[in-house]
């Protein structure tokens, strides 16, 4: 067995190691001591800079049309099974009263690539929203779009950009995505939202059919090289209308310990703990929270809507309650933890400590 611990170390004061030493951690994913070690490690840094602070944002998930074909998501174009929907304007700022009612600051306004909400019609969405809600962040999270368009968004009011590079491999994104959607053009997305000013995440599914050690070792790479602010990682599970329907889902025990990892490698990062790991395991975005993670999404989408934004299998259990609902729940949970939720917008470089 491989001594884990000097790798541990190096990541915390390099930010960074080679391919092999990655894979060399991946390789002891199972091996108990390994993941309790860089959770303690984690987990302590996390306190350092947060103290008991857990960082919530709600997310509005405002509709599932979408013109890609990923092969792993329940809402890709080739699902005509998916019953599609949009939310208007209006229906997107219930979404955001009531949410804030509930003490959230920051909104996160995601969708499919919905051409019927192009820029042109976001633009006034987040407009509107910055005006109704001038002390809560707007996080868009729409895909890939120009950065002209891009820059549209961040003057309109845009605060952060969720954009999830999927997998930093182009042989391993290639397996995933059909031929016309390219790591390249996701590369140059990311890019452009930095240099357009966003606070920018990226972030990858764990056990996507076909990832190797290797691929996620490139994905540890291009985070340390891009310095993301934030990184969104959960398991892939497997919805029964795609090409990975028969699939199974990643592994709980290795998102926990990426999650770790990311969080020795930049104290600072803005670490969600996924609704996609709270779904495989119950309490796993508690879980997450143990291992580093601080923050959580929780969904704060009209229940009428829920089950059609489908991008995986039993997508909602996790979240079953309403806003206040889940809110007070959320609390407890975080409060049988030693934790609790800042009202506040949570930006990054926001120390508690
Ligand atoms: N399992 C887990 N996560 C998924 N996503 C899409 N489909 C799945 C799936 N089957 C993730 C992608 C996307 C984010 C919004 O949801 O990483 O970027």
């Amino acid at each position: 067995m491989e001594n884990f611990l000097p790798l541990l170390n190096k990541l915390h004061a390099q930010g960074s190691l080679e391919k092999e030493e990655w894979c060399a951690l991946f390789s002891q994913y199972d091996n108990d001591a390994l993941r309790r070690t860089a959770a303690e490690m984690a987990q302590q840094i996390t306190l350092e800079r947060f103290g008991n602070g857990i960082f919530v944002r709600g997310i509005i998930e405002f509709s599932n049309y979408c013109v890609n074909d990923c092969l792993y998501c329940g809402i890709r174009r080739s699902n005509k099974n998916a019953e599609r929907y949009r939310l208007s304007e209006n229906e997107i700022l219930e979404c955001c009263r009531a949410g804030f009612d509930y003490g959230f600051r920051t909104f996160v306004l995601q969708s499919g690539e919905d051409r019927f909400w192009s820029c042109g019609r976001l633009c006034p969405l987040v407009n509107r929203i910055k005006c109704s809600f001038p002390e809560c962040a707007v996080t868009l999270s729409v895909g890939e779009l120009t950065e002209k368009e891009y820059r549209q968004l961040y003057e309109a009011g845009a605060d952060r950009y969720l954009l999830r590079h999927e997998s930093a491999s182009s042989e391993h994104f290639s397996m995933i995505h059909p031929v016309r959607q390219t790591l390249d053009s996701r590369m140059q997305c990311l890019r452009a939202l930095k240099r357009v000013g966003f606070q920018t995440g990226c972030g990858f599914m764990v056990g996507t059919p076909g990832q190797t050690f290797e691929h996620l070792a490139e994905d540890m790479l291009f985070i340390s090289e891009f310095r993301p602010h934030m990184v969104g990682i959960g398991p892939f599970i497997p919805h029964c209308e795609t090409p990975f329907g028969n699939c199974s889902a990643g592994s709980v025990e290795l998102t926990l310990l990426l999650l770790s990892l990311c969080r020795i490698m930049f104290p600072d990062l803005l670490l969600p703990a996924t609704t996609a790991l709270g779904t495989l395991l119950p309490g796993g975005r508690i879980e997450g929270i143990l291992a580093g993670a601080n923050v959580i999404m929780p969904n704060i989408s009209p229940m009428e809507i829920r089950s059609k934004y489908s991008l995986y299998n039993n997508k909602n259990s996790a979240d079953p309650g309403n806003a206040g609902v889940l809110h007070s729940d959320l609390q407890q949970q975080l409060a049988a933890v030693g934790r609790q939720i800042v009202i506040g917008r949570g930006d990054y470089g926001e120390r508690l400590c």
